[in-house]
């Protein structure tokens, strides 16, 4: 069981690392190293108790990002109870070979099409590879009459030394959504993107590699992305954090969300029709990263 009693999953590898992925929210939870290490960040002052989506892991957004549309901020997806499924259509059998995984499923409830009138089947597999990275796939179909759009992120809160010490790479020359000033366009001019102030952006048409530093502790976070065209960067610094009732006054020095997702151009499935989203997060030591 996890928070508030909701059930939960725990994936290990033979090298001792491991993932845990609550079924409220399909919502992976804490994803650790060989050596034990949590590298997701988690708030101490989140709140277990729906409806709000607890703050850290890796919420997913879906079929809204954000609070552009009718729905909920963040869409509804992450505030559901997710099953377990036994038998989902097939993968690609390296997404399954060697791995430690888990497969859920969401479909909306009645309440649910009262506010987004569309027929879906959301899976989700998440699975741990021996090399101790952590692979996000979700698979959208429309089993409605009628074509839907959405968009979508995984909300991915790293966890980090110290965000001063940390930097982003792989974002450089690309236009953005800054969200703290109405969702203006604008072009990143630095080098790598560091930190020293609230930040709130969509980063758009990315490549589908993206490197967070971590200098202090020599770590690298590596994330790599298929069918997820945006990057949203976020920290809420120290104003915000402390109007967050969920989130400690000084916690925004020890996360980073990173999210890859797909904003700008909603998705658009025919009746049918599936969308694939992939994310792969592993950790590599970064003097690895600065050699090669
Ligand atoms: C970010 C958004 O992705 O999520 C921010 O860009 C938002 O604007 C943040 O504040 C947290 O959202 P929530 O709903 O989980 O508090």
């Amino acid at each position: 069981k996890d928070w508030n009693g909701t059930d939960k999953v725990v994936l290990r590898n033979p090298q001792g690392a491991s993932a845990r992925v609550s079924l409220r929210g399909g919502q992976v939870t804490s994803w650790r190293n060989e050596q034990g290490e949590e590298l997701l960040f988690t708030s101490s002052k989140a709140i277990f108790k729906p409806p709000k989506a607890v703050r850290g892991g890796i919420p997913i957004c879906f079929p809204q990002f954000g609070n552009c549309g009718s729905l909920e901020q963040h869409g509804f997806a992450r505030n559901k109870i997710w099953t377990i499924e036994e038998n989902p259509p097939p993968l690609n059998p390296n997404d399954s070979h060697g791995k430690s995984f888990i497969d859920l499923l969401l479909k909306p409830s009645e309440e649910d099409l009262k506010c987004w009138p569309h027929s879906f089947e959301f899976r989700l597999r998440v699975s741990l590879a021996a090399d101790g990275s952590l692979t996000l796939i979700s698979r959208v179909r429309n089993v409605n009459g009628k074509a839907f759009r959405f968009s979508f992120a995984y909300h991915t809160y790293l966890s980090v030394s110290d965000i001063s010490e940390v930097r982003i790479e792989g974002l450089e020359t690309l236009d953005y959504l800054d969200n703290l000033c109405h969702k203006q366009r604008f072009t990143e001019q630095g080098d790598a993107i560091t930190f020293e102030s609230e930040v709130d952006r969509a980063y758009l048409s990315t490549p589908n590699v993206v490197a967070v530093l971590d200098h202090e502790r020599k770590r690298t976070y590596v994330i790599r992305k298929e069918g997820l065209p945006d990057v949203v960067v976020w920290n809420p610094w120290e104003k915000k954090s402390k109007s967050m009732v969920d989130f400690g006054d000084d916690e925004y020095k020890q996360m980073l969300c990173v999210d890859g997702a797909a904003i700008e151009k909603p998705v658009t499935l025919k009746p049918g029709e599936e969308w694939t989203g992939r994310l792969e997060l592993s950790v590599v030591p970064s003097t690895f990263c600065s050699e090669h």
